[in-house]
């Protein structure tokens, strides 16, 4: 007997009911069936593993973005693999690719096409953990380059969509924003922008501070610079001198004198260096307060201690104040110091400096300033005039004649003025 032969025999002699053939078919059926079911199965539980370690790794921040660790807030826990490419095509994507008003719009959409350009590139940047959000870094980039241009709305866009995403804004980004809004004069996006920040949890670095607070006082805004002056202390943030002046600044020109004394409290705190601007607001702060002396000594005094030369804007507040207080000898000392130290007056000054000298009798003196502002004396450079107010010098000739001094010193001045060397006097015959 053959195997063959022997294995039929016994199967038959087994089963015992002659059909065989069908037996088989039924097994091979159910074997089928079970490997298909088996392969679905298999399948499906490939395609949750990646979901389910993904799920995990969000629970570690708290789903919220609360967590500080991590930069994006999970706001899709279940965006995994294949089927998050899918979502995010429909979801994310046509957000980010929204279009938008003017230039940014066009780039917007070819850059985050590029990066998105193909169902691989974005299974990668999802699977990535450091871009959760796809197109974020790019979105951001983005926005920094349109600041760098002064796009301000093109990169407020960007900023947008990152948001509308449910990503936030970087450090680097919101300085390049607010630095593009304080150059253009944009301070409330700038304000919007740093507000949003701070509330999605970021802490802005001392330049984004510095740009928005110094930006705000070129505007004039001096209540809400100070309120972000005073926010960046607290935050720890060492202020530097010309942030410092640049609020002292806005101070002293709304005439805000508690506040100039606040700043310059925090400046000594801080042990900044002080610069022409910080000892023409001391000077204007001691005017402020009628003190004459203390600003002609801080004047003599904060240069050596520091080592600078005053400038013609420092010179100028201090010859006014003088001229304020009546004190003529003092500001023309201040006129010494500053031809010495090789600055020129502006025309504010001179006029200043002239009526000092009439009022006290000082005419001859007076004259000579004249001549000095217009160059009437020849020597300098035309280009080198100072045009003074044609008021100042007509009150100077009126005093010349009361006082008896037309012949001496009133007509020799209007012959100078009338003089072809004068071509100021062209179209201000009015003195003849
Ligand atoms: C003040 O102004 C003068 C003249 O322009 C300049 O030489 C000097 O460096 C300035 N000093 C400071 C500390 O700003």
């Amino acid at each position: 007997m053959t195997t063959a032969e022997s294995f039929c025999h016994t199967s038959q002699e087994v089963c015992g009911d002659g059909l065989p053939d069908i037996f088989d078919l039924q097994e091979t059926a159910v074997l089928t069936l079970a490997f298909i079911l088996g392969w679905f199965l298999f399948r499906l539980i490939f395609q949750l593993l990646p979901a389910l370690s993904r799920a995990a790794k969000l629970k570690g921040t708290d789903g919220m973005g609360r967590c500080e660790t991590r930069p994006l807030t999970g706001a899709e826990p279940e965006v995994t693999s294949t089927k998050a490419c899918e979502e995010t095509k429909g979801d994310v994507l046509p957000r980010l690719l929204a279009p938008r008003q003017g230039n940014a719009a066009v780039l917007d959409q070819t850059s985050a096409r590029q990066i998105h350009s193909s169902y691989e590139e974005c299974k990668v940047l999802i699977e990535s953990s450091s871009d959760p959000l796809p197109g974020q870094e790019s979105h951001l980039a983005l926005a920094r380059d349109r600041a760098r241009h002064q796009d301000i709305l093109g990169s407020a866009n960007c900023i947008e969509a990152v948001r509308r995403a449910g990503g936030r804004v970087d450090q680097r980004t919101l300085r390049f924003f607010v630095t593009a809004c304080a150059k253009g004069g944009m301070m409330d996006k700038a304000i919007a922008c740093f507000q949003s920040a701070l509330l999605e949890g970021l802490a802005p670095d001392f330049q984004s501070y510095s740009a928005l607070v110094r930006g705000l006082c070129a505007a004039g805004q001096l209540d809400q610079a100070t309120y972000f002056f005073y926010m960046m202390l607290e935050k720890g943030h060492r202020p530097d001198g010309l942030l410092a002046d640049a609020l002292l600044e806005c101070c002293v020109s709304q005439s805000h004198l508690p506040l100039v004394e606040k700043v310059i409290a925090v400046m000594e705190d801080f042990e900044l260096r002080p610069s022409n601007s910080t000892l023409a607001a001391h000077i204007r702060l001691c005017f402020a307060r009628g003190e004459l002396h203390q600003a002609l000594q801080m004047f003599k005094e904060m240069p050596k201690q520091f080592g600078f030369t005053p400038n013609a804007y420092v010179h100028g507040v201090l010859i006014s104040m003088c001229y304020s207080f009546g004190q003529c000898d003092s500001a023309l000392q201040v006129h010494q110091s500053m031809l010495s130290c090789g600055c020129r007056p502006d025309s504010r000054t001179y006029e200043c400096l002239i009526r000092c000298c009439f009022a006290v009798g000082h005419l001859s003196q007076a004259v000579a300033l004249v001549d000095e502002a217009l160059a009437l004396r020849g020597g300098a450079v035309p280009a080198r005039r100072t045009f003074i107010d044609a008021r100042a010098v007509e009150d100077l000739l009126a005093t010349l004649c009361r006082r008896g001094e037309a012949l001496r010193l009133g007509l020799p001045l209007v012959k100078r003025l009338q003089a072809p060397a004068g071509g100021w006097v062209e179209h201000e015959r009015s003195f003849a």
